[in-house]
């Protein structure tokens, strides 16, 4: 059935793929971003679309949102905003908990007194912290080693608990490393796969801190996407916590390999000491994500980065 869908964080790189898709399967899309680290830009194919009407206003704007949710009366709220990077959280925890927590509780506060049947909610694998035992399940219990981890963790009971007490339906999709278009390399706090894809492109050595054999677990922002629209859209579903992960680890060494092979990059990677804190391996386990969602990956590490890589190519290549 065709829906209207609120979307927050609309305008960001999760947020951005998940309206267009949300509009390819038809659904009516309300999108809602303060452009505090978003784009407009982002949005240019879902502007195109009859079924997509933008909001720009910062969530916090006293009554704007709840009004919003009364008039439009959505099947459900997709929560992206946030503030996305960890070292800002770590930077600066008041705006990491007005961002990453409060946020979330005026989220939930809409849903109970709209009567929206159903909450998607964006957390992350940070929760985990650096738990040693490989995949990382869901019932796991968190320890988070920053801020931006535990406002996260501590969003996921805010909203389960509202789901419980009030009757909606709660969904935490914690994902893993999430790559693809629109993810912004200039950011210092962007995925390893915008900033090494933006050297090589530069033909500028990429830079792995520490020996390279630290993994980590990618998933394509297309996946993410489809994750999200399964999550709000799927019938039946009970509130619960997924990870959203492709359950392959793949060394930082091997994806530098991978992404030289998909830039055509010839040069060298250059290695600098260990970031302090750094976790070494991580890994997620996707099959509550099958079971419950009906959700895996479709695309390959070596597809998605093609893809990324011809996406993004350079009007002009460089000598
Ligand atoms: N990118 C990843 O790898 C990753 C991994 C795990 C979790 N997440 C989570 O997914 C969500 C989306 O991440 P992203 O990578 O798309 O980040 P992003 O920064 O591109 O998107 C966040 C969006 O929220 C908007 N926003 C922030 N504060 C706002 C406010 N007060 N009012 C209205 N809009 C506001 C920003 O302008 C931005 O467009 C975040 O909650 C992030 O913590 C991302």
């Amino acid at each position: 059935m065709k829906t209207t869908i609120i979307v927050t964080g609309a305008a960001g790189f999760i947020g951005s793929h998940t309206c267009d898709r949300l509009l390819v399967e038809g659904h009516r899309v309300i999108g809602v971003d303060d452009l505090s680290s978003g784009r407009a830009a982002n949005l240019e194919d879902a502007s195109r679309d009859p079924g997509f009407a933008f909001e720009g206003f910062d969530l916090r704007a006293p009554g704007r949102f709840s009004a919003l949710v009364e008039a439009a009366r959505p099947a459900a709220i997709i929560h992206l905003a946030g503030l996305v990077s960890v070292q800002a959280s770590i930077r600066d925890p008041r705006l990491n908990f007005s961002l990453n927590l409060e946020l979330t509780h005026l989220v939930a506060e809409a849903a109970r007194e709209q009567a929206v049947p159903r909450v998607v909610f964006a957390s992350s694998a940070a929760i985990y912290g650096d738990f040693p035992h490989l995949p990382l399940r869901e019932d796991i219990a968190p320890q988070p080693l920053t801020p931006y981890g535990a406002a996260k963790a501590a969003s996921e009971q805010l909203l389960l608990g509202h789901a419980r007490t009030y009757g909606f339906v709660a969904r935490c999709q914690r994902y893993f490393n999430v790559f693809g278009p629109r993810q912004d390399p200039a950011s210092p706090y962007s995925g390893v796969i915008a900033i090494f894809l933006d050297r090589m492109q530069a033909a500028r050595s990429p830079v792995i801190y520490g020996d390279g054999g630290q993994t980590r677990d990618f998933v394509a922002v297309q996946d993410v996407a489809r994750a999200n629209v399964l999550a709000a859209t799927r019938p039946g579903l009970a509130s619960g916590v997924v990870n959203i992960c492709s359950g392959r680890s793949t060394r930082l060494n091997d994806l530098a390999a991978a992404l030289a092979a998909a830039t055509g990059f010839g040069g060298p990677v250059t290695h600098a000491g260990a970031k302090p804190g750094d976790i070494r391996h991580s890994a997620g386990d996707p099959g509550r994500a099958r079971e419950q969602l009906g959700f895996a990956c479709e695309w390959s590490l070596a597809d998605a980065l093609a893809a990324l890589a011809h996406s993004t190519r350079p009007a002009v290549a460089k000598s």
